[in-house]
């Protein structure tokens, strides 16, 4: 199916279901079930079990989720040499690819992000909670979304680490004084509660798995994260 043609800004609220929380059983009717609840995009973690110690899904489930729906599909890729893999994610059918500046994914951040921007689709950089702003200062007029890991990666269900909101802020001040208009995406232990914090600190892109998937009512939970 098409990409999405209405670009959501920096002053949108977006709510995107991480897929790693659902039933892989049923992923079809999970992906209608976060539609359905109201999701604006759909998270997408990808793992390689090197740049983190878990292994997740490639390209071909993501292909498969686009070929039968609509929703904009957010790549989120924890793996090392990001750069060799962009062709493959865009042909897959992702609307934006994020990858991380820490060293260990060993790519030439500024390139891979260029590389994303030329083929067509919308440029994301993350950073660890342990990784400085500093670290991604140079690439912010690279891109249309900042991901600031509220957990450390790896895994879906962990506790969201409050040190992070002052990155936020930090993000957020930078941005303006520069004139930017990416995104600040948060993901990691965000549910009702914590996605008021970190909303208040300048996030307006709200990565929820456990919470959202893990609810009875998903639509609900979408409400209650988007606040
Ligand atoms: C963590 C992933 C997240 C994860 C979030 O490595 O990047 O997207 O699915 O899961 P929750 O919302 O359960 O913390
Ligand atoms: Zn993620």
């Amino acid at each position: 199916m098409g990409h999405r043609m209405i670009r959501r800004t920096c002053e949108d609220i977006v709510v995107a279901p991480s897929l790693l929380a659902c039933n892989f059983s049923k992923i079809g009717d999970e992906v209608s079930r976060a539609i359905s609840a109201g999701a604006d995009w759909l998270h997408l973690d990808v793992m390689d079990g090197n740049f983190v110690p878990n292994i997740s899904f490639g390209p071909a489930v993501i292909q498969a989720i686009h070929e039968s729906n609509d929703i904009f599909l957010d790549v989120h890729l924890m793996i090392k040499r990001p750069d060799f893999y962009i062709d493959r994610f865009v042909e897959a059918g992702a609307d934006n690819i994020t990858v991380h500046v820490e060293p260990e994914a060993e790519h030439d951040v500024a390139k891979t992000l260029q590389q994303i921007r030329e083929a067509g689709v919308e440029v994301g950089l993350a950073l660890n909670p342990a990784t400085p702003v500093e670290a991604v200062e140079p690439f912010l007029d690279q891109i249309d979304l900042l991901l600031c890991m509220t957990v450390v990666p790896g895994f879906g269900g962990q506790s969201f680490m409050p040190e992070v909101l002052e990155k936020i802020e930090k993000v957020k001040a930078l941005r303006s004084d520069r004139g930017l208009t990416f995104h600040i995406q948060v993901d990691g232990g965000i549910d009702a509660d914590t996605s008021v914090r970190v909303r208040e600190a300048g996030a307006n892109n709200l990565v929820a798995g456990s919470s959202t998937f893990g609810a009875s009512d998903m639509a609900a939970a979408v409400a209650a994260v988007r606040g």
